[in-house]
């Protein structure tokens, strides 16, 4: 993928269904990329995205998958190949959140968000890294607490916490076939996913914290991975932190 245009790259969107990587689907396809459509439970969701796209003209498969199984990581890739012959791109929106006191927290919720934001995304860089050409681009999903002290957040923001490093080794171990490896990291975003484990006062309280006074929307995020995909080349082995550098709302 020498050149910096999404035109015939062929992109796997992890958690490609809806909100950031729904908008992520539909984005890429408008701009000429073919899509490969994951989803965990969403089936509608994902066929809704996939039958926009076929609509606006572009082309989208939709596979489903629970990526903490390496078997899904490995057949998400397969649909890939097999549909279009060829991959370029590998993005992965998938996460779990979860806010409980360390004291409180399971086992069972320990390796429950363990294995979706730390092995899923260990085993997607991973996959993509064997099935993506040269110069490919591989970006996976962090969040803004990687960089908080906070409370609540343990196995959420622990969880995350590895891709940081998986970002730079396989950045380093892919640099060869100029494929780059990045995070992008948003502070809390304005999706269904944020609202369930925060207060209405905690709400407010972290749109006090964020640039402008409001939570970050998924179109604020969409073009930074679109920039890592296309003309983002210089950066690899990044966590980007996208906190709003102006706002025009
Ligand atoms: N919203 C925020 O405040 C915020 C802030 C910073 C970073 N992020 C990160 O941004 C990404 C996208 O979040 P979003 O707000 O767009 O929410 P979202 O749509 O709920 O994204 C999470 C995705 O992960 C999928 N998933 C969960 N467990 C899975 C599993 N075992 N196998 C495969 N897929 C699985 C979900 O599918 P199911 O629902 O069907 O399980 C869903 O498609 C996430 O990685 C999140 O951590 C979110």
């Amino acid at each position: 993928m020498a050149d910096s245009t999404l035109r015939d790259k062929v992109t796997v969107v992890g958690g490609g269904e809806r909100n950031l990587g729904g908008l992520v689907s539909r984005t890429f396809a408008e701009a000429g990329a073919k899509i490969v459509v994951h989803f965990h439970t969403a089936e509608q969701d994902a066929e809704r995205t996939a039958e926009a796209i076929r609509e606006a003209g572009g082309q989208a498969v939709t596979v489903q998958g629970d990526l903490t199984r390496v078997a899904d990581v490995r057949r998400l890739f397969d649909t890939a190949i097999d549909t279009y012959d060829r991959v370029d791109i590998a993005v992965n929106t998938t996460g779990m959140v979860l806010r409980k006191p360390i004291l409180e927290t399971t086992e069972e919720e320990y390796d429950r968000m363990f294995g979706v934001n730390a092995k899923a995304a260990y085993f997607f860089i991973q996959e993509a890294g064997r099935r993506l050409n040269d110069h490919g681009r591989i970006i996976s999903l962090g969040t803004s607490l990687l960089a908080a002290f906070t409370d609540g957040y343990s196995t959420y923001a622990g969880g995350k916490a590895p891709l940081e490093h998986f970002t730079r080794a396989a950045a380093k171990e892919f640099a060869g076939r100029r494929i780059s490896v990045n995070t992008v990291a948003p502070g809390p975003m304005d999706t269904p996913f944020f609202y369930p484990q925060e207060t209405p006062e905690r709400v407010e309280f972290h749109k006090s914290q964020a640039m402008g006074d409001q939570l970050t929307r998924i179109e604020d995020i969409v073009p930074v991975i679109r920039f890592l995909a296309t003309e983002g080349w210089w950066f690899t082995g990044q966590t980007l932190f996208p906190n709003g550098g102006y706002t025009t709302r």
